[in-house]
């Protein structure tokens, strides 16, 4: 059944585990992550940022994933990740994205709200819910050298609040020490502004840049309130070396419907290692 992330989100923070929210840029990982959490009879959000879908079509993204979860009787939402316009946002819904998250966490305050709340709107008229941000999680979901997030960019608890309360959001993305991208040094999560954030915010959080994370930042993180975590650069990755080993030697398959499915398999494996991670399963 398709839901949205808000709806798994509060039936993830009334049971106190996380839903994980997965990125899909191709058929293969789109197949993966929905077939961990048939496998795992588990919810699920699959995702993809304005990119991905440009790549592989909104419509054809939506299409694809209505089918699996009909055919794998599993709980779904689609969610356009870090949407960046109205524009944007618009077309996903018309595609039939069940959820939106509008990112314009670059903009001033005043800017964002005032996007955000366009966003909102045009949304929930429609039953698809929002997930903003305030506060920029920065970097890129890649294999990076070193980074760590920048001074003034984590979220403050109080403009959280306010922010919410303005725009009317469902769900909340805040930087708390979060990255996007995987690093040499692990981020440090700042737990207890998670825990200000989640109290003084009333709705479910949500955890961006999950990749490279230590599992025990993961857990503290949920018990202070997190209810989504986001993860794309570790299935990325998972993806290329499994392409890449089942494409090495000069015997390699050459038939894509035979070597795809060990990638499949590779990338399903890190999906239900989060799923499991984040639900306590
Ligand atoms: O929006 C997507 C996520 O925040 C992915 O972050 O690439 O670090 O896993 P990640
Ligand atoms: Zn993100």
């Amino acid at each position: 059944m398709i839901k949205t992330v808000n709806e798994l989100c509060e039936e993830a923070r009334a049971g106190h585990y996380a839903i994980g929210a997965f990125n899909a840029s191709t058929l293969e990982v789109t197949k993966a992550i929905l077939q961990a959490a048939a496998e795992l009879k588990s919810p699920v959000i699959i995702e993809t940022s304005e990119g991905e879908a440009n790549f592989e079509g909104y419509q054809i993204f939506a299409d694809t994933v209505k089918d699996l979860a009909s055919e794998l009787a599993i709980d779904v939402a689609i969610n356009l990740d870090h949407g960046k316009s109205l524009e944007s946002i618009k077309y996903a819904i018309e595609s039939g994205y069940s959820s939106v998250h509008i990112d314009c966490s670059k903009m001033d305050r005043k800017d964002n709200i005032k996007l955000t709340k366009q966003v909102v709107e045009f949304a929930h008229s429609r039953g698809v819910s929002v997930e903003g941000e305030l506060g920029h999680v920065g970097g890129s979901s890649e294999v990076h050298e070193g980074e760590q997030p920048k001074d003034g960019t984590l979220t403050d608890p109080k403009e959280a609040a306010e922010y919410i309360k303005e725009t009317g959001v469902d769900v909340f993305a805040g930087s708390y020490g979060n990255i996007h991208g995987m690093y040499k040094d692990a981020p440090h999560l700042d737990i207890e502004r998670i825990e200000k954030i989640a109290k003084e915010s009333g709705i479910p959080l949500s955890l961006h840049g999950g990749s490279g994370i230590p599992d025990s930042q993961i857990k503290e993180a949920i018990k202070a309130g997190i209810c989504k975590v986001n993860v794309n650069t570790e299935l990325r990755k998972a993806y290329k070396e499994s392409l890449e080993k089942n494409l090495r030697g000069a015997n390699a398959e050459i038939v894509p419907y035979k070597y795809l499915p060990q990638v499949i398999n590779d990338v399903k494996e890190v999906v239900k290692k989060k799923i499991i991670l984040f639900s306590g399963l």
